[in-house]
């Protein structure tokens, strides 16, 4: 009988090159054609980074005290993190394995600090309607109940509504700097003084901006305060696996002061394996993400973080002003950086279907809904393919202006429908339905973007409602 797991261990050599090959369909990063999941810069520097994790591969931060190199890391990071991000002598914090651990344990706290502080049982958190979906997952995980701050005409929060949304239930009130789907950052100075004046603490999620706002700053960029300069702001998450260009696995959250940390901390002093304690989420922690975190923290240093936020702004400038050139498309809200999305202008042109002539072009862009739009986290990499994608850019929207039936095809089809469905429940029925079954044991791989065309991973009745919903906007 064949076995999953191999009769008898293979040649090291020979696993390498299989696990490299692996790789050979995944997405094109180091040739900057993908926007978004992956912070690559070159390849002495990967190299740099994965000696730095290996070093500590082995080590565990599940306990602070028995590996001191990894606490030492922490107690770094944190204080470096907490000097960029303008906390003061009392900032505190923990590395987190990444923003959405960080997202998480804020909302944990916040619950329980609320529960221990003023008896709520029944929590509940005020975030803008763009808050990233990790805020969604931890009022789904954690209990709190969501309350989402509505958007003004240009897509930011709407701050003018956030009193009337707090009330005695009310646990935290979060804004974003920025926030992910439009890159701008929501009015933390005055949703802070509202926070402040009922009381209510306020998260910063910073897991975008964390690494990126404070050098753009340095470099004489004028910015909304964001940060702890705010007096209602009470914690921050900010991601060093993604600006601060550390291995994947490591984030931070921060907090003004230790009483706030300490409603984090779990501790059980009853388990037949021993009195616990632990900080995080996590129980084992991994040493390597500590490691190669602090290796490129060492590694940039302020001038370096200046340096690489100076060529991204470089290239989001480039990129904004090259989009608002382009008559049949418009930059969506008012982007701060360093991401930013933008929507069709026009009713003749169908943005998905721009994203579909992009993937052919060997373009890898994320597809955004309400509005529909399609999304670009840019890095200091993408500097050089800038005006590529920008000629691809223009080349595919003249492409689908001249032909709307492409609309009707491929992804854009299937977003059209996902973006558009009016039964939410139904497509969140299906959704889960397809991963679920991503997961079914000897199952087919995900693939919920698969043109129809393709066949096999998409359910026919997935691609029923797309052909149902493209006739039925066909009608309109
Ligand atoms: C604003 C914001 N918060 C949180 C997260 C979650 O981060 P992670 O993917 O590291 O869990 C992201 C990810 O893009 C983000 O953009």
């Amino acid at each position: 009988m064949a076995h999953a797991l191999p009769e008898h261990g293979r040649p090291p050599d020979e696993i390498l090159q299989d696990l490299r090959g692996f790789g050979a369909h995944d997405p094109n990063y180091k040739d900057a054609r993908l926007w978004s999941l992956v912070y690559w810069l070159d390849e002495p520097y990967a190299d740099f980074l994965g000696q730095a994790w290996q070093a500590y591969s082995s080590a565990n931060g599940l306990n602070p005290s028995a590996f001191k190199s990894l606490k030492q890391f922490e107690t770094q990071i944190i204080a470096a993190t907490a000097e960029l991000l303008h906390g003061g002598p009392e900032t505190c914090g923990v590395v987190t394995s990444g923003g959405t651990e960080s997202c998480l344990l804020a909302v944990k706290t916040y619950r329980d600090r609320a529960r221990a502080t003023r008896g709520v049982r029944h929590p509940e958190m005020v975030v803008p309607t763009t808050a990233h979906v990790a805020w969604f997952k931890a009022s789904e995980y954690f209990g709190v109940k969501l309350r989402l701050l509505p958007l003004d005409d240009k897509l930011h929060a709407d701050v003018s509504k956030l009193e009337s949304m707090i009330n005695r239930h009310t646990v935290m009130v979060l804004g974003s700097a920025p926030e992910y789907p439009h890159g701008s950052i929501d009015p933390i100075e005055a949703m802070g003084a509202v926070a402040q004046k009922h009381g209510i603490p306020m998260h910063v999620d910073a897991c975008v901006g964390g690494f990126i706002l404070p050098f753009m700053a340095m470099n004489g960029v004028v910015l909304p305060p964001w940060d702890y300069r705010v007096p209602g702001v009470t914690s921050m998450s900010a991601d060093l696996h993604k600006y601060g260009f550390a291995a994947k696995g490591a984030s931070t959250i921060t907090y003004r002061n230790l009483e706030l940390l300490k409603h984090q901390m779990f501790v059980c002093e009853d388990w037949p394996g021993g009195v616990f304690a632990s900080p995080a989420l996590l129980g084992t922690r991994p040493g390597g993400a500590y490691a190669a975190a602090w290796a490129a923290m060492q590694r940039f240093g302020v001038a370096g973080y200046r340096d690489l936020a100076a060529r991204t702004q470089q290239a989001f400038e480039r990129m904004r002003a090259g989009i608002e050139a382009q008559p049949e498309l418009k930059v969506l809200g008012e982007p701060h950086g360093p991401l930013l999305a933008y929507g069709s202008a026009t009713p003749e042109v169908n943005i998905f279907a721009v994203g579909d002539q992009m993937d052919a072009k060997g373009w890898q862009v994320n597809r955004l809904q309400f509005p529909d739009g399609l999304h670009a986290m840019i890095t200091a990499s993408h500097l050089p393919v800038i005006d590529d994608y920008l000629r691809d850019l223009r080349d595919a929207a003249a492409t689908v202006k001249a032909d709307p039936s492409l609309a009707g095809k491929g992804r854009a089809a299937t977003y059209g429908m996902m973006a558009h469905l009016p039964l939410r429940g139904m497509v969140r029925h299906k959704v889960l339905d397809l991963f679920a079954n991503s997961y079914r044991a000897g199952g087919p791989p995900l693939n919920l973007d698969a043109p129809a065309s393709e066949g096999g991973a998409q359910p026919p009745l997935l691609e029923r409602l797309a052909a149902r919903y493209v006739a039925w906007r066909q009608r309109r």
